[in-house]
């Protein structure tokens, strides 16, 4: 089959329009996160859906979009629904990569399409009234085989760190649920016990200039 050139793939069409009817009807992010289990492990399955997007990205299609601003530069957004209800990623992990420890802003479902993929949980031990400080303890890692899936919580009830320990290269795929309306997540040093916020490129030049003029305003 030839590589998507502009259009998404009947897969995902149809995985999102089941995921439209279903998100939209469903408040329980546990129901929510069981749906996003069960649906997502059929495309995850689906090794040669990833060979015709990884294709299409090589041969400058239109879809995915890669120019698509994404938090993550190892992130590609595949769709984002009307109102935010839900969006779905995929991550492409190399060798020995790993995100920070970080938080989320809705709930979400991971999973590999390939062997491997390690997610390490963590909790969050103080208050968090002590602005830029945060401890954070280790509480479980395990690593997935294709088609299954972890889940994560916004906040501090969904701490944790992903990547590839291997020596390969490792695909993922993400659902998440409606964000809540923050506009970065959080990062941990779990050494130097400091919180802080992780943003999309852009906005990371807007909130850096505004705290610059700031600066520069008080050395006036
Ligand atoms: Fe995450």
């Amino acid at each position: 089959m030839n590589a998507v050139k502009g259009e998404m793939p009947e897969e995902i069409q149809s995985f999102c329009e089941r995921a439209g009817e279903s998100l939209g009807r469903l408040n329980d992010p546990d129901a929510c996160i069981a749906f996003a289990r069960q649906e997502l492990r059929v495309l995850l399955l689906n090794r040669e859906l990833f060979t015709r997007l990884l294709s299409s990205i090589l041969e400058g299609g239109t879809y995915p979009d890669v120019h698509r601003p994404t938090l993550f530069d190892n992130e590609i957004l595949l769709h984002q629904a009307d109102n935010r209800l839900y969006s779905l990623r995929m991550y492409v992990w190399g060798p020995g990569e790993y995100t920070p420890i970080h938080d989320h802003n809705a709930w979400g479902v991971i999973g590999p399409v390939t062997e491997g993929f390690e997610v390490i949980n963590y909790e969050r031990l103080d208050d968090g009234l002590t602005e830029g400080y945060a401890e954070v303890r280790e509480r479980g890692r395990f690593t997935l085989e294709a088609g299954h899936s972890a889940h994560t919580y916004p906040l501090n009830e969904g701490i944790h760190m992903t990547g590839n320990p291997t020596l390969g290269t490792i695909i993922t795929l993400s659902l998440y649920g409606k964000p809540m309306a923050r506009p970065y997540i959080q990062g941990f040093d779990a050494i130097n016990r400091r919180v802080f916020r992780i943003m999309s490129p852009r906005r990371k030049k807007t909130h850096l200039a505004t705290l610059a003029l700031r600066t520069l305003k008080s050395h006036a």
